[in-house]
């Protein structure tokens, strides 16, 4: 079975390859992201593979659909950036990886919350540069202060384990309660308007859909806590960013950690360090001293690419031998 292979990485071509010996798939790699433009590259392929920053809208479904493709395999967890209404009407089976470590997700995004609270990321160039002072690196303690988790996923949950360890009370909120989880953390679950009024730190766990999108916008921003903390490991368009930048620049938000970004697929995963950035809202994000952009990196651990490969591969199997796909997405 031929599997063609979008937006590949030479580490993503690492661990598929050692994955692959126990598979055996004719696998072709390619550095392009798929879109209605580069489709071609998977003619004759049964299989696709795909990440996040692909754009499978109804036009490059259309024309994978001509190609003969057959399957979409995701090794991600998200499916955003897929039209499941244009692959149902062209008779494309969608495949995801659900979970491959909620855990570095989670520990990242306490990275991000770590290291903006205590501004690790300008000691660390202050004192290579000689200079020991403290001066505006003050932080707070985390212990007691409150922490608004919107989305309680697998991700978000090994994070409300976590800020437990640190002392912090945690406001939750989701379209689907989880009363067990709830009970057994000792954590509420609240109305957004909530944890927006209440939290220090707001972290984003949903993932991104009609209802979601720029959720976090003038009105929501206007509601939380003067100096509030953001941290999103989700979806870029989970935030409105020119109104982040608005609320940054009038100290509403004291801080900022984003591992994505609302326009990040002409960026993330490309070393462009020797071109000029010519997205304006990109450069005035990255020109905050209490903002850290990681480039999608939640995911990348070598247990989570690991567990990727085996899972798609997987996916993949159970498609070719015709048995039920446990990780189709209808
Ligand atoms: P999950 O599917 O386990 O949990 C998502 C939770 O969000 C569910 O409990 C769901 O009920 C809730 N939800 C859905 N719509 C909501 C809404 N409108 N308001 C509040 N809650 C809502 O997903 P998981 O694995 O925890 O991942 C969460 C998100 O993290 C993914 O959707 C993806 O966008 C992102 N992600 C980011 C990665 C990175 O490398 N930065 C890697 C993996 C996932």
């Amino acid at each position: 079975m031929k599997v063609t292979f979008f937006g590949i990485q030479p580490y993503d071509k690492l661990s598929f390859n050692t994955m692959n010996e126990g598979f055996g798939f004719d696998i072709e790699y390619h550095n392009s992201l798929l879109n209605a433009k580069t489709v071609s590259l998977a003619q004759q392929s049964d299989v696709i593979c795909i990440f996040v920053n692909d754009v499978a809208d109804e036009e490059a479904i259309k024309g994978l659909s001509e190609a003969g493709v057959k399957l979409i395999a995701l090794r991600c967890a998200g499916f955003n950036n897929v039209d499941l209404d244009a692959a149902r009407k062209y008779k494309i089976q969608i495949v995801r990886v659900p979970a491959y470590s909620p855990h570095a997700v989670a520990e990242h995004a306490v990275a991000l919350m770590l290291s903006l609270n205590r501004k690790i990321h300008r000691a660390y160039w202050r004192t290579r540069d000689g200079n020991f002072s403290l001066h505006g690196l003050l932080g707070f303690d985390m212990f007691g202060k409150t922490a608004g988790i919107i989305g309680t996923g697998r991700i978000a949950k090994v994070l409300i384990h976590i800020l437990h360890g640190f002392g912090m009370n945690i406001l939750a909120n989701d379209l689907h309660p989880d009363p067990y989880f709830a009970e057994q953390e000792g954590i509420r679950y609240v109305a957004l308007d909530e944890i927006y009024s209440q939290s220090d730190i707001i972290s984003l766990h949903c993932p991104l859909t009609e209802q979601t999108h720029h959720m976090i916008n003038k009105e929501a921003i206007d509601k939380m806590k003067e100096g509030v903390m953001i941290i999103n490991t989700g979806r870029g368009q989970l935030i409105n960013t020119e109104t982040l930048i608005d609320g940054l620049k009038k100290k509403k938000i004291g801080a900022a950690g984003l591992d994505v970004y609302e326009e990040e697929a002409h960026y993330f995963y490309k070393d462009t360090s020797d071109k000029i950035i010519s997205d304006d809202v990109l450069a005035r994000l990255l020109s905050f001293n209490n903002v850290i952009l990681t480039s999608h990196q939640g995911f990348f651990t070598r247990e989570a690419l690991e567990n990727i490969a085996r899972t798609t591969l997987q996916n993949i199997k159970d498609y070719e031998n015709n048995i039920p796909l446990v990780n189709e997405v209808k």
